[in-house]
């Protein structure tokens, strides 16, 4: 509940006091939920990591069933890794790429994957849990509820489309689609930034956002950049799932040109977007120039603006963290993709991400938490 000062005060001394009360209580409530939401966007990034991993040293066919409540458990006896190993061995990726790997090394593959999933079971713990304790507690209103649950069942269903994603390379490829690999990733774009912006408008109190009209272009333009920054991620996506770091390892020249021969080869036309790893390359490297540059005219224009404080900050960092990207993607693609800085290059992106999110909501003034009960 949001109180003015003359309401307070028009009360007398007593019901002023009160009111103070409820509100400074509503206060702390909302921002024991920004704090949980908090946490959980720091597990999503976890698994945002740990799915990277899983792709990068090929783990991720190595489950290949699904069962998502009594799945949590990994083999245990010799004669349970020995059947999930048999399971594995019938798959193309294992006839074609992994012949004659030992019960050993399909164990180093398999644990990732596992790792990964039972990540995902404890993110739906995490949240849960806690939803409920607050429910009981009635620190969620009616209004506040279902923004609440369509994180949850937008987690249930990245759970259902990582599983549909594996089944893409189980039957007659041996890999995954980079279609459902993208979606994969967008998915889990869309849920991280939505649980950040969410928990940061907690955090402000039961005043929840609102775009301060002092900051209107600014924040328009910051939000322009913030889906600039989600495009060339989603771009990143295809060139990882066509693995199509592993060609064109020089930079800025793509065989020896700027533009690269080739890029519409294939029929029709749009379809090199997403099938063509030269035009998926080029168009991740094109991409993310445009965004760096922006990102950077952004942050001159946002000091111009901003007086020193948070927001300022925000844009320091994003600026900082953008060219840190740009670096980290070149050199990925210089030294032919190696795990540990492709998995940082995604890590990257993601932080990249948060930080354009939390520049615009830094924008703002303090509607999402006006939904918060006090109690
Ligand atoms: C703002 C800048 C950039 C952003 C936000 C970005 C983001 C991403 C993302 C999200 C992925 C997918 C990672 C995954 O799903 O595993 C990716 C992959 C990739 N990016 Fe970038 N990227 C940027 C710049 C660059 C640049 C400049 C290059 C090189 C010239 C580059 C090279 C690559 C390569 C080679 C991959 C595939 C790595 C793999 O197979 O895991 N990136 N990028």
């Amino acid at each position: 509940m949001q109180l003015a000062d003359s309401e307070l005060r028009a009360g007398g001394d007593g019901a002023a006091e009160h009111d103070a009360a409820q509100l400074g209580a509503a206060e702390r409530n909302a921002r024991k939920l920004g704090v949980w939401l908090l946490v959980l966007v720091g597990m999503v990034f976890v698994m945002v990591v740990l799915g990277g991993l899983t792709r990068l040293t090929g783990s991720g066919l190595s489950m290949v069933d699904w069962r998502p409540v009594t799945g949590w458990l990994p083999p245990i006896t010799d004669a349970e890794w020995r059947a999930v190993f048999g399971l594995y061995r019938e798959i193309p990726q294992y006839r074609e790429i992994n012949e004659g790997m030992t019960l050993d090394g399909f164990k180093s593959i398999f644990w990732l994957e596992y790792v990964h999933r039972l990540w995902g079971r404890l993110i739906g713990l995490a949240f849960a849990l806690p939803f409920l304790y607050f429910l009981y507690r009635r620190l969620i209103s009616r209004k506040m509820a279902p923004w609440l649950i369509s994180m949850f069942i937008l987690g249930g269903l990245q759970g259902v489309l990582g599983w549909y994603m594996v089944k893409s390379g189980l039957a007659l490829r041996t890999d995954v689609s980079q279609y459902r690999l993208t979606a994969h990733l967008v998915a889990a774009m869309l849920i991280y930034g939505y649980m950040l912006w969410v928990a940061l408008s907690l955090l402000r109190g039961p005043g929840g956002w609102r775009l301060d009209p002092a900051n209107k272009g600014l924040a328009w333009f910051t939000a322009i950049v913030a889906a600039c920054i989600a495009l060339t991620m989603t771009s990143g996506g295809f060139v990882a799932g066509l693995d199509a770091g592993l060609t064109y390892n020089t930079f800025p020249l793509m065989d020896g040109s700027l533009v690269p021969h080739g890029l519409f080869i294939g029929e029709p036309a749009w379809l090199n977007l997403f099938e063509n790893i030269t035009t998926v390359q080029f168009d991740h490297r094109l991409l993310a120039e445009v965004t760096v540059i922006l990102v950077l005219a952004l942050w001159i224009y946002a000091r111009r603006r901003l007086s020193a404080g948070i927001a300022r900050t925000a844009f320091d960092l994003m600026a900082l963290l953008a060219v840190l990207q740009l670096a980290l993607g070149i050199v990925t693609l210089l030294l032919v993709v190696p795990v540990a800085l492709a998995a940082t290059h995604q890590a990257g992106a993601f932080i990249l991400l948060a930080l354009s999110i939390w520049a615009v909501h830094a924008l703002g003034s303090s509607a999402l938490s006006n939904q918060i009960r006090s109690i």
